[in-house]
């Protein structure tokens, strides 16, 4: 695979889209990406198409347990929505022109609505595990950017845009949707870095210091990619633990996919209310 400013990389981008067009039967509107234990999002989509990632011309191929790595398509309220259950991450080894290839991907078929989702550890304390964190914006602290390089004009400009990345009437619309089933939805800053090693109680003071709410190791290299793209997006994050620097827990892998895991349902409850309401 090439990199994002290489012309093989967008070469490859069309011919994954070209691939997957020709097997789906809409025109995707909506693009949901998958985090960590929370591939099951698409309960209330009626299928018409499943992938794996590795059948996919050029895709990158997913090396976490806990990420199904497959491509699910079909109609959500009506609306037909692509969903990538699974994402590549900075940490596994991917460069940031492999985590970003299923969102220009979307953006090829034509994608102009992002829902992102992710596990996340909690840093304000007003946060408990299982919660639901629309995010309102983030820091990207990954020391990577999936814009680095020569700028491909006809696929986003050159100095993007960053001050309202995370669009206020999907956050408003996630609120709405989120009270009327009876669900609480917390706001805040999600710090992203690039792991795979946890925070150590120092770090997670200092990013709590610097504005953050919420801390994981994905998210940013995609949305980046997607507002280049003039997407429209919606973050949400299940809080899995609490990170208290002062009383510094051990936070486990299992422990963190199995409260996604729990969490799902809810999420998938919150994207389906958005998707018909939107
Ligand atoms: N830190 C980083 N990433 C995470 C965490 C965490 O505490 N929890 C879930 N993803």
């Amino acid at each position: 695979m090439g990199y994002p400013g290489n012309d093989n990389y967008w070469h490859e981008v069309q011919e994954a889209a070209a691939y997957l067009q020709s097997q789906i039967t809409g025109s995707p509107e909506i693009g949901l990406m998958s985090g960590t234990g929370l591939g099951g999002s698409t309960a209330s989509m009626a299928v018409d198409f499943e992938i794996d990632y590795a059948d996919i011309p050029h895709f990158p191929v997913s090396t976490v347990v806990s990420h199904a790595g497959r491509m699910v398509s079909g109609r959500m309220h009506g609306r037909y929505v692509m969903v990538m259950q699974g994402r590549f991450h900075l940490y596994e080894g991917y460069p940031p022109g492999a985590v970003t290839f299923p969102v220009r991907v979307m953006q090829a078929l034509g994608v102009k609505t992002l829902i992102v989702t992710n596990a996340a550890g909690g840093l304000n304390p007003e946060f408990a595990p299982g919660d639901i964190m629309a995010i309102v914006d983030h820091i990207n602290l990954t020391g990577e950017n999936p814009l680095v390089g020569t700028n491909n004009e006809d696929w986003g400009v050159r100095f993007p845009d960053m001050s309202a990345v995370y669009s206020p009437e999907l956050i408003q619309l996630a609120g709405n949707v989120a009270e009327k089933n009876g669900l609480r939805m917390k706001k805040g800053v999600y710090v992203g870095l690039k792991g795979p090693s946890l925070e150590t109680p120092a770090e997670t003071r200092f990013i709590r210091k610097i504005g953050a709410d919420a801390v994981g190791l994905s998210t940013v290299q995609e949305v980046i990619a997607a507002v280049h793209a003039g997407m429209r997006i919606l973050g949400l994050s299940i809080i899995t633990n609490i990170n208290d620097p002062d009383r510094p827990e051990p936070a486990t892998v299992e422990e963190i996919i199995g409260v996604a895991k729990n969490a799902a349902p809810f999420l998938a409850q919150l994207i389906s209310g958005v998707a018909e309401e939107m």
